[in-house]
């Protein structure tokens, strides 16, 4: 009876100590494996607090960080999608679908603004064993202020495009244009809003590129660019355009005028539109406020060389020197050099093209006004073109009968169903293209005959 009784109690500690160990040595590798998964997003939780728990059982246990930004909303719509995700695996667990899998959720939180934050939460589940699973992602952008998601914000079909763009050069000068993408409206919810761009997750969450606001402030709604406090794109004033609408742009070169440079911003002003001036920059100082006037109701500035110079007959040495003469004195009356360089008389050739630190515009509609110097004839060469459609008309800053004929053009324009854009604009918006260094927007570009 007592080598019975003693049998038994030496056979349960055993039991005990075994399930105990047992249990004590699944519970810590669980610890462990949580912990392991938990390095990768612990540098990224900008100013959020991590809500951490941890349940062990020996069924389904899970590791989860909640998000706890300190924003009810906010923190309730992720924990929402992560609680929905618990349910699924222990609803799978209560199943034996999973016996003994454990799941691990954790998220990456960035700041891109006082109330605006983006997350990425990650999803995990592995065996008893620690073999991987599954993995998933899930991508939120809150504005704090509202408490509400602003995904679907960013989804607009030109941000689409324009990410698709940039995303295509990353894989052209990255990945030896291994990848192309035409990124779809689940591809682009892959983007969250960080300190410096949006940061778009590729390859399946791989690859993380970064596409720095500046670029996107075109594309992204004037809501968020305010929010993020994007007012400028090189200087001039962000713009709201209507991609879907005619537009053309109107071009002034040779000045700035002290007498008509002016003239011309009233009429613009008057109806709310803009142009763009290519100047030389030994007049700058003739009209330096009217310059900084034009830009800052939104007008675009771009150079025209210092002298008026034929660029074609310069050498590679001539050119620079004179566009740093050139840029140092626009820098100097306006804060910052043009992107824009329009080479007098519409003179560019491959040395020109290789040199040049800016982007070459020509014009597709020559009103001939410094010949005329008659506002009706320059109003006639614009009424007949066909479609002005994509057309950047030429005028120069200089003579009374172009300030007349403007007076004219802008309203009519507009009666006729076109806005008003910059150059740069146009070539964003009208042909959705980015502006690239190397190539010469001349006529070919602007009417399509190449
Ligand atoms: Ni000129």
């Amino acid at each position: 009876m007592r080598f019975l009784k003693l049998l038994s109690l030496i056979l349960t500690v055993a039991l005990v100590t075994c399930l105990f160990s047992g249990c004590g040595s699944a519970k810590k590798d669980f610890k462990n494996a949580a912990e392991e998964f938990f390095v990768e997003f612990s540098a990224q939780k900008a100013t959020a607090q991590n809500t951490q728990v941890l349940e062990f059982n020996k069924k389904a246990p899970y590791a989860i960080n909640y998000l706890n930004i300190g924003n009810e909303s906010v923190d309730k719509a992720v924990a929402d999608y992560i609680d929905l995700k618990k349910t699924e695996f222990l609803t799978k667990a209560e199943l034996e679908e999973n016996k003994g899998n454990s799941l691990f959720v954790d998220f990456a939180c960035y700041r891109a603004a006082e109330n605006l934050i983006g997350v990425v939460v990650k999803t995990e589940q592995k065996t008893k064993d620690g073999a991987l699973l599954s993995t998933d992602y899930k991508t939120f952008n809150f504005n704090l202020n509202s408490g509400k998601e602003i995904t679907t914000e960013l989804l607009s079909t030109k941000l689409r495009n324009k990410m698709s763009r940039h995303l295509n050069k990353y894989s052209e000068d990255k990945l030896g244009g291994e990848m192309i993408f035409d990124l779809n409206s689940k591809e682009i919810s892959t983007a969250v809003l960080s300190e410096n761009g949006l940061l778009v997750h590729i390859n399946n969450f791989k690859n993380k590129v970064n596409i720095p606001y500046q670029d996107v402030a075109r594309q992204i709604s004037s809501d968020l660019r305010e929010n993020l406090s994007i007012t400028t794109i090189n200087g001039q004033v962000i713009r709201d355009v209507d991609p879907t609408k005619p537009m053309v742009a109107l071009t002034f070169d040779d000045g700035p005028s002290a007498k008509y440079t002016d003239k011309i911003l009233d009429i613009l002003e008057d109806y709310d539109s803009v142009a763009t001036f290519f100047e030389v920059a030994a007049n700058l100082k003739y009209a330096p406020d009217a310059l900084r006037r034009a830009e800052q109701i939104g007008c675009e500035i771009g150079s025209h060389t210092t002298t008026h110079a034929n660029l074609s007959k310069l050498d590679a040495d001539g050119i620079r020197a004179e566009l740093s003469k050139t840029n140092a004195e626009f820098e100097r009356v306006l804060g910052h050099k043009p992107t824009l360089l329009r080479p007098p008389y519409g003179a560019c050739n491959a040395t020109v093209k290789q040199t040049c630190d800016q982007y070459l515009i020509g014009w597709s509609v020559d009103t001939l006004d410094w010949q005329s110097r008659n506002a009706d004839k320059i109003i006639n060469i614009v009424k007949s073109e066909k479609s002005l459609n994509g057309d950047v008309i030429l005028m120069h800053s200089l003579y009374e009968s172009t300030v007349q004929a403007t007076e004219k053009l802008v309203p009519w324009l507009i009666s006729e169903g076109y806005q008003l854009v910059t150059v740069s604009e146009l070539i964003e918006y009208g042909y959705e293209s980015d502006l690239t260094l190397g190539k010469y927007y001349s006529y070919n570009f602007f009417t399509g005959i190449e």
